[in-house]
């Protein structure tokens, strides 16, 4: 890890607040403040967390829906079992994976899938678009009428399109960005609610090419 990542590491709030508290990741607080803000999760919720690994937001979500509720992770690494968590191995974008999900519908799709980063910010804003992409036909297909659908986004000037595929499918599409993003990056949250089936938008392939395969990432 280079030192320089390290040392601001340390200064982080967030990080420090996260290993403080005993949560997976300093991306917890994210999920938490979109639950706050947007009041996503309801006791008794079903929830699809998609790229999960190492389980932050899975954590947050399982304290959020209770007892009555579910939380089913997906990652392409593996998640230390998490109490009243269901840990599905797989790749977000492969047309398998719906068959390995315990049950359907969701109440709540939520992503914070992330390419791995090139540095070539044109590259890894379309391979995030494409992710969200994906993770938007997996939601299609496996949210309750009225669900919620909440998508990392890397900002750039792919985005209005996404947005507009998605308009039809929401009674609302939303944007924001959490507190816990670190201020330079470009990640936004989209926050969909009202999932109107069988209403599709336009779904145009990114170019970078549709998701690539686990290997590659
Ligand atoms: C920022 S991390 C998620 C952090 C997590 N929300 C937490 O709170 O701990 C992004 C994750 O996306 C996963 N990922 C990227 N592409 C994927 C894909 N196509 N299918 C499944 N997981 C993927 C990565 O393996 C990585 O673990």
């Amino acid at each position: 890890m280079p030192r320089r990542f390290v040392r601001e590491r340390r200064r982080d709030p967030y990080y420090r607040a996260a290993q403080r508290e005993g949560l997976r990741s300093r991306a917890a607080f994210k999920l938490g403040y979109l639950d706050d803000r947007f009041h996503l999760l309801a006791p008794g919720d079903r929830v699809l967390d998609l790229g999960a690994a190492p389980g932050g937001w899975s954590v947050v979500a399982a304290e959020r829906v209770g007892p009555e509720g579910e939380v089913v992770a997906v990652d392409l690494r593996p998640i230390a079992p998490i109490d009243r968590v269901a840990v599905v191995r797989g790749r977000v974008g492969d047309p398998t994976l719906e068959e390995r999900l315990p049950g359907e519908p969701f109440d709540v799709v939520v992503s914070d899938l992330s390419p791995r980063i090139s540095g070539a910010y044109a590259t890894d804003h379309a391979r995030s678009v494409d992710l969200v992409r994906a993770a938007l036909a997996l939601a299609r297909r496996v949210l309750r009428p009225g669900g919620t659908f909440v998508a990392k986004v890397f900002d750039g000037d792919l985005v209005g399109a996404l947005l507009d595929e998605m308009a039809p499918s929401f009674d609302r599409v939303r944007q924001t960005k959490p507190p816990a993003s670190r201020g330079a990056s470009s990640e936004r949250y989209v926050v969909a609610t009202g999932f109107r089936p069988g209403r599709l938008g336009r779904t145009a392939p990114g170019p970078a090419g549709p998701v690539p395969p686990a290997s590659a990432i």
